[in-house]
């Protein structure tokens, strides 16, 4: 068996390497909670004494969708600690400034079994990605999984990479996977805070 077979696959990898148990973390796109629950069983522990995850996505649908899922799942302690929030990602809440972000996460695109016309936007993603990049903690991580297969997709990970391939590599590591050998595939770009000396 390959160690993944998907760019989600990947992005789990990366974040299971990145995150500790009591670690801050965002998801900036909730859609199903898919994500959101996987975050939360990370950095979340039984006690649920620290750790924090914030939630955001557009549509009232995604955050009772995630909602849903994470009070089957989670508990009630586990569930304290997650805080979700129905507007743009353009602007974090409060919350996800007052502690330093380990990880912050973008599954572009529009919401699984959803309205496809309401998917993520270039100029709201890219503002979003900026802001997340300036909130990050050191040796944190803004990862973004691009679906180039419709029109609006294509021009995000267009701009997304120009962007992240301009950042300074003395304070930014900058990786994008992507599958050569699948046709229009999702890809994974990956932006990681270095330490500062
Ligand atoms: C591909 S889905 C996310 C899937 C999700 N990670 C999961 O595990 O189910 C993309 C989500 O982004 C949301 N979205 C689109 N534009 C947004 C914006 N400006 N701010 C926040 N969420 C947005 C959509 O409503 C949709 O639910």
């Amino acid at each position: 068996m390959p160690p993944f077979s998907s760019h989600l696959d990947l992005a789990h990898l990366y974040w299971k390497l990145l995150l500790n148990s009591g670690d801050a973390v965002v998801d900036a796109t909730c859609g199903n909670g898919k994500d959101t629950l996987f975050l939360a069983q990370t950095v979340l522990g039984k006690k649920a004494d620290s750790g924090l995850v914030v939630g955001i996505d557009i549509q009232k649908k995604s955050i009772e969708n995630t909602h849903a899922l994470l009070k089957k799942e989670l508990t009630d302690l586990q569930l304290s600690r997650v805080h979700l929030f129905n507007h743009s990602h353009i602007d974090f809440p409060e919350i996800a400034l007052l502690h330093p972000v380990k990880l912050i996460v973008y599954n572009l695109g529009y919401l699984p079994g959803g309205d496809k016309t309401l998917t993520t936007k270039v100029s709201s993603t890219l503002e979003s990605v900026r802001k997340a990049l300036q909130i990050i903690a050191p040796q944190g991580a803004v990862s973004i999984t691009c679906y180039p297969g419709h029109a609006e997709g294509a021009e995000e990970k267009t701009s997304l990479l120009k962007m992240s391939e301009s950042l300074d590599p003395q304070q930014w590591d900058v990786s994008h996977s992507q599958w050569l050998n699948r046709s229009s595939s999702p890809s994974l770009l990956f932006i990681q805070k270095k330490i500062l000396n």
